[in-house]
């Protein structure tokens, strides 16, 4: 059967940039940024993201476009790959499996919260069983769309919430700026801070250090990097469309809403005089912080009706994405046809979501295992892939970069530097999920 593909470039970076706009933009940006140093943290971002994240994002798109081939089986030999290293094809199919069943237990959070915001915020995780149904809800609506196709199902649909997403974010944002009292919260996030870089009153080259590998860790989530998410959108972009162009816009968008997240978030909670709020990140921001700081404003029930409203926009975007990506896995690995492929990742989250509904801890256990070492496990791997074993001109030709610079810079990147980065990351995130060093 003929692969799908996105109708066009635009429709594959709106995609793309719908699965990289998340709840890590949301929930984790703003308070991390705001930890280490506001503007410094943004300038690092910022690097970061223009040189090592859109080299990764489009390796991935890159490969993914190139074979053809969702993630399980784009690195073996159906790819014209070695079958020693088919193993990271069920690597990068394992991560965004394990991924789908929490994912959508949360997107159940915020779904219970964006109803809630209608009436009266009831309190967070109040029964199983509603908790069940509200995740039920949210898986069934993520495979419906998949159901329905890329281009039909996933494509149109983001094509609406994208949009949407960006609309109430922006009006949010500008709503706390020019109605509110915002100027302190937005120094604290937008200017540089020398002090919350410092140790014991003076500037610290270690804290600045941490600073880098929050932004990197942030990054990588934020752009789905080391998820197959990319490599499986990557399958269904059209022969005609700029990868490197794509790329850039797709960070740009992610970039963007991050930064506006953190204005809504770190102003908005000065804005309330509930500067604690930043304290939190993740769901006590989300679910008990954030509500507080919306009921202090006027038209409160209408700013955190339109904040759920567009969570709900970021979570489901970014859930149909991995369980596009699972789905895909699936169906290349066995041939497959859709509907079964879909119903097989349907099965698999539900019976993955229920453990998760009735013991949070299996959640955290599930996101530190992912996060912190199958995806830059998968990352490095990809790296020493694509550098070492395949060589860096498969990804560069397929990305059509012809000037000999960036071909030399690209392969020093993918050859040495995002490894040895993404080590450095997987150590101490270890470390410090263990309890070891904090960060
Ligand atoms: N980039 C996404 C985010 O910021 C990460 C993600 C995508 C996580 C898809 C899960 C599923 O939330």
């Amino acid at each position: 059967m003929k692969r799908a593909t996105w109708s066009s470039q635009l429709g594959f970076v709106i995609a793309a940039a719908a699965s990289a706009v998340g709840l890590g933009n949301i929930w984790r940006f703003p308070t991390t940024a705001a930890k280490y140093g506001g503007g410094v943290f943004l300038a690092i971002y910022a690097i970061l993201t223009a040189t090592l994240g859109i080299a990764l994002l489009s390796t991935e798109i890159a490969i993914g476009r190139s074979t053809r081939l969702a993630p399980s089986k784009c690195f073996g030999e159906a790819a014209g790959g070695s079958k020693r290293w088919a193993g990271v094809g069920w690597l990068g199919t394992l991560i965004p499996a394990m991924i789908l069943p929490y994912y959508c237990v949360v997107g159940g959070w915020v779904l219970k919260y964006f109803v809630d915001s209608t009436t009266e915020f009831g309190p967070f995780l109040e029964d199983n069983l509603s908790e069940g149904a509200y995740t039920f809800l949210f898986g069934t609506a993520v495979i419906a769309l998949i159901l329905m196709g890329v281009r039909k199902g996933i494509e149109k649909s983001n094509k609406i919430m994208m949009p949407a997403l960006l609309f109430l974010m922006v009006g949010i944002a500008l709503f706390i700026v020019f109605g509110m009292d915002s100027g302190a919260g937005l120094k604290y996030f937008l200017l540089p801070s020398v002090e919350r870089l410092s140790a014991n009153g003076e500037f610290s080259w270690m804290m600045l250090g941490k600073c880098v590998l929050a932004a990197m860790g942030q990054m990588f989530f934020s752009l789905s990097i080391a998820m197959g998410i990319m490599i499986t959108y990557g399958s269904y972009v059209p022969e005609d469309a700029s990868i490197p162009r794509s790329t850039a816009r797709i960070a740009a968008c992610d970039t963007f809403v991050a930064v506006v997240a953190g204005v809504v978030v770190i102003a908005g909670a000065f804005a309330s005089a509930q500067p604690e709020a930043i304290e939190k990140a993740g769901p006590g921001l989300l679910f008990d912080a954030l509500p507080k700081v919306f009921a202090w404003m006027p038209f409160g029930r209408v700013l955190s009706f339109s904040f759920f409203a567009l969570v709900i926009f970021a979570a489901l975007t970014s859930a149909i994405s991995i369980a596009e990506t699972v789905t895909a896995s699936f169906c290349d690995a066995t041939g497959a046809g859709r509907v079964k492929g879909a119903l097989v990742a349907y099965a698999w989250l539900l019976a993955g979501a229920a453990p998760c509904v009735f013991d949070v801890d299996i959640l955290s256990w599930a996101d530190f295992a992912v996060n912190n070492v199958l995806m830059p496990v998968c990352a490095f791997l990809t790296c020493v892939y694509v550098g070492w074993v395949r060589k860096p001109a498969w990804i560069l030709d397929e990305l059509g970069v012809s000037i000999p610079f960036w071909r030399r810079a690209y392969a020093f990147l993918i050859r040495y530097l995002a490894p040895a980065l993404i080590a450095v990351i997987f150590v101490t995130q270890t470390l410090s999920g263990l309890g070891l060093m904090e960060i």
